[in-house]
């Protein structure tokens, strides 16, 4: 199969990109850019420039010595990369013919989409595109999870007005939303199939053909820049809304004294039971996706009932798990204002240092409303200056030492380096009859640890 010829735009294999945002989702697709591989589609040979531009000079100096602080790269593969620069200097996007953004699209105190990253790099393209001098049209391409219609009617309309260019006719766009799942090793950039639209049908077909280039696992063209849009926003609504469910099945089977892990495990001997398990969910995606959802629902005169119950349950989460722990000492008559508590885990998830929303600080803070400061131990997270207004200390390494020993163990976050743990070293954390509190489920249960 051969490239379709687009007169007006780049050719595919030796264009040159722009990536706005080097995060957990714009480094890997800088890298996949920019390494040297033939076409998956076309099998020719690719050589493409890679121009990855962040606004935070720390970021650029790492990736620039070959550190990746979100983990998801190799140090080897950052270095051997030669068709890509890292800059913090807006300027240096002025040769680009793509440009692909890839910022935070967090939510602000009152739970409503904050569009201020997206807003600031819209602008900076504009103006880029405004100084542009090249024979092929631009594409400006945005990767950032947001509700639908917000690259048509809120990031178009500020590069038409800084740039003083007429979409589709100046300059198209489109929407390709990321699926990447950090620390996940199995699901990968290429071997996730990768969702496209564009603003016309020119743009769409090319769009497609640009990401077919990379992606091992293909790619999906939707309709529309608001189909992909609401897909992306409707696939962590779903996952969100099914721990909802099992984690009110955990407070059913709490409140009927069954262990929820054993029911779920019974239950999934079903082929189409879906293997949810409860918990705490933090994250930037599945915490936050929803609420852009409910924002755009509710603004169109529509209220997302259902949603918006599993976003209070998950949320509710931490105050409940707190409690649990809460009970079960008063139980085993353990004191807790005078213990001594390790949390094993402090990101939001398990072998990614990422702690965006991890709701382990609300853990924290909720000992710290007791007067306890919790020991905490991350293999991922060696920097004590997280603080995200609660108190405790962190330790480099597990604290496997006869002489140190714990009240109460909280495990938060299933990482390999716990889920390798023996019984032999849980007792060595442990005083006698102190309390383990598995919240992962991955605990040898002939230690009896308190579960969710
Ligand atoms: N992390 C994931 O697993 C994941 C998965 C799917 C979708 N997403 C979505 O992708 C988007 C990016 O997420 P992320 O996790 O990569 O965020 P991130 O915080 O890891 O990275 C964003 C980067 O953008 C930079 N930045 C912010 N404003 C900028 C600007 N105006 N110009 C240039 N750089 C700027 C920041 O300095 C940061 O390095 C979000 O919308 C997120 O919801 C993330």
């Amino acid at each position: 199969m051969n490239d379709i010829d687009f007169e007006d735009l780049p050719p595919i294999n030796s264009c040159s990109i722009g990536i706005i945002g080097l995060g957990y989702v714009g480094l890997p697709l800088s890298i996949e850019f920019a390494k040297t591989r033939k076409c998956l589609r076309t099998k020719e040979a690719i050589n493409r420039k890679v121009i990855g531009f962040d606004l935070n000079p720390n970021r650029i100096n790492e990736l620039k010595n070959g550190i990746d602080s979100t983990k998801e790269t190799e140090e080897s593969e950052l270095k051997n990369l030669k068709d890509i620069d890292f800059t913090s200097d807006i300027s240096n996007l002025i040769s680009a013919d793509i440009f692909i953004i890839s910022v935070p699209t967090p939510i602000n105190k009152q739970k409503d989409p904050d569009l201020s990253y997206l807003k600031k790099a819209s602008e900076s393209v504009g103006h880029i595109l405004k100084k542009r001098i090249s024979k092929f049209k631009p594409i400006i391409i945005y990767e950032s999870t947001v509700y639908p219609g917000t690259t048509e009617d809120f990031c178009i309309s500020l590069i038409q007005n800084k740039s003083k260019l007429i979409l589709n006719e100046d300059f198209y766009c489109g929407y390709s939303p990321e699926r990447i799942n950090p620390g996940d090793q199995n699901h990968r950039l290429t071997s996730i199939v990768k969702i496209t639209s564009g603003s016309n049908e020119t743009s769409s077909f090319y769009i497609d053909q640009l990401y077919g280039s990379i992606i091992k696992a293909g790619t999906y063209k939707a309709e529309s820049i608001k189909i992909a849009e609401t897909a992306k926003v409707i696939e962590n609504t779903q996952r969100d809304l099914n721990i909802a469910l099992v984690n009110e099945v955990a407070k059913i089977c709490k409140t009927l004294n069954i262990d929820t892990l054993d029911v779920l495990s019974a239950a999934e001997s079903k082929w189409n039971f879906l293997p949810f398990r409860p918990g705490l969910v933090g994250g930037h995606c599945i915490s936050v996706d929803p609420y852009y959802l409910t924002y755009i629902a509710k603004k169109k005169g529509f209220k997302p009932n259902v949603v918006l119950a599993g976003r209070d349950i998950n949320d509710g989460m931490s105050k409940w798990v707190f409690d649990q722990l809460l009970i079960y000492a008063k139980e085993c008559n353990l004191n807790f204002k005078n213990s001594k508590i390790l949390i094993l885990g402090l990101t939001f998830k398990e072998n990614t240092p990422d702690t965006r929303n991890s709701k382990v600080f609300e853990i924290i803070k909720l000992c710290n409303k007791k007067k306890v400061i919790p020991v905490v131990y991350d293999p991922f997270i060696k920097n004590p200056n997280i603080s995200k207004n609660s108190n405790y200390k962190i330790l480099e390494k597990l604290p496997l030492d006869k002489k140190i020993k714990f009240d109460i163990v909280i495990l938060a976050v299933s990482h390999n380096e716990f889920r390798n743990l023996k019984r032999k070293d849980w007792e060595i954390l442990c005083k006698k009859n102190s309390i383990i509190y598995d919240l992962k489920g991955i605990v040898p249960r002939e230690l009896n640890p308190l579960r969710i």
